[in-house]
């Protein structure tokens, strides 16, 4: 399948860059559920990214293609759906996890009010990680 074909590629990272990616993942309500082994390879194949204050970051009812899960490292962001703020986010949280994970739109917008930095999955390492560690867990049978 297309899943089979893709190569995930991982990204060195600093001990407490591993870390602080680890506990977000673990901390956030939805990603905490995952695999053990799910985390690691996700912290795996982040990689760094940064914005600069006022950018969008995720756009409220953007495609599921074009979604990436972020883990904030530095600055603040701004979580707002139809204009309305329902919050802000600092450093060591996840976000724009859940259209991935159900396969939906954006569910609201994110904007920086800081420069940001962050580490980044796109939805096709994300899915891979998924598929694989099912595959892998699947042919121990
Ligand atoms: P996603 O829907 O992929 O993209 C927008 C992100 O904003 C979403 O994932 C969550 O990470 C975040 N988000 C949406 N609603 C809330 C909320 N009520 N509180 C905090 N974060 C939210």
């Amino acid at each position: 399948s297309q899943l089979t074909d893709v190569t995930l590629t991982s990204y060195c990272k600093t001990k407490e860059s591993r870390d602080l990616i680890q506990r977000a993942l673990m901390d956030n309500d939805f990603m905490k559920h995952l695999e053990q082994g799910q985390i690691l390879t996700i912290m795996d194949c982040m990689h760094p990214t940064s914005l600069a204050k006022g950018c969008c970051v995720i756009q409220e009812g953007d495609d599921v293609r074009l979604n990436v899960v972020f883990v904030l490292t530095e600055g603040m962001v701004e979580v707002t759906k139809q204009g309305k703020k329902l919050c802000s986010i600092g450093p060591g949280k996840v976000f724009g996890e859940l259209a991935i994970l159900y396969n939906c739109t954006r569910t609201a917008t994110v904007t920086a009010l800081t420069d940001i930095k962050l580490w980044a999955i796109d939805r096709q390492g994300f899915q891979t990680i998924m598929m694989r560690t099912g595959l892998i867990k699947h042919s121990q049978y």
